[in-house]
């Protein structure tokens, strides 16, 4: 795996401010929407490896940014010659099976939750911070596009967004957690917990 912090003049600043903490979100979908999800990823999963690369290739070129933070990648010029490299598709593949893990976790939201939580974690020791991760969404569904074509209807496209939208904020909750304890937040009780245990009460 590529180390994502050996940037030249690479510093880490704070990015929310934690006195404002936002709330951590549950996966509120309707049964028809998780329906839509199981029923478009098998038609997305035949395509799986080609929807990565297209996904990682439309993010580099929309958000050159985003191209910096991976190690590997950023040096290359030529995107579309990306394309051909085995490790943008491993790299895709990864994403994508996180992806494919959520779908199957719907039904579990205390995993899904702790699972997401663990992917924004390990995205702060990547260096890759949360207002990045919106664009994936928006790169997926451009790539399953062609995949699905009229069987991506809007609803598919609501239910996929509603979907990215929790993992990106999830992630982002992940990353936060990880940036207060390299701040010197308060120590203890991870802020995931403590949000949990204000709901039940
Ligand atoms: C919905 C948003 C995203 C998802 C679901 C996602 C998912 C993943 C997954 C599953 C991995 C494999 C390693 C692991 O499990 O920790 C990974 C690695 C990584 N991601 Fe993301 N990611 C997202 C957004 C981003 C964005 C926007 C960036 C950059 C701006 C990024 C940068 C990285 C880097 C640098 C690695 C490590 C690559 C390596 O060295 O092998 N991620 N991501």
């Amino acid at each position: 795996m590529g180390c994502a912090l050996s940037g030249l003049g690479w510093q880490r600043r704070a990015s929310v401010d934690p006195a404002k903490p936002e709330p951590l979100p549950t996966l509120n979908l309707s049964q028809e929407q998780h329906r839509l999800l199981v029923e478009s990823w098998k038609l997305i999963r035949e395509d799986i490896a080609k929807v990565g690369v297209i996904m990682f290739i439309r993010l580099f070129e929309t958000h050159p940014e985003c191209k910096d933070v991976f190690f590997m990648f950023r040096d290359v010029d030529d995107l579309r010659g990306l394309g051909a490299r085995k490790d943008l598709r491993t790299h895709g593949l990864r994403v994508l099976s996180f992806v494919e893990k959520s779908v199957a976790r719907i039904g579990q939201s205390a995993r899904l939750e702790e699972m997401t939580l663990d992917l924004g974690r390990s995205h702060y020791a990547y260096n890759a911070p949360p207002h990045y991760y919106q664009y994936v969404g928006t790169e997926f569904i451009s790539a399953v596009r062609p995949v699905l074509n009229e069987k991506l209807t809007p609803d598919v496209e609501e239910a996929w967004q509603h979907l990215f939208t929790y993992i990106c904020t999830v992630m982002k909750w992940g990353y936060q957690e990880e940036e207060r304890k390299s701040f010197g937040g308060r120590s203890g009780t991870p802020r995931s917990q403590q949000a949990r245990e204000a709901t039940v009460a």
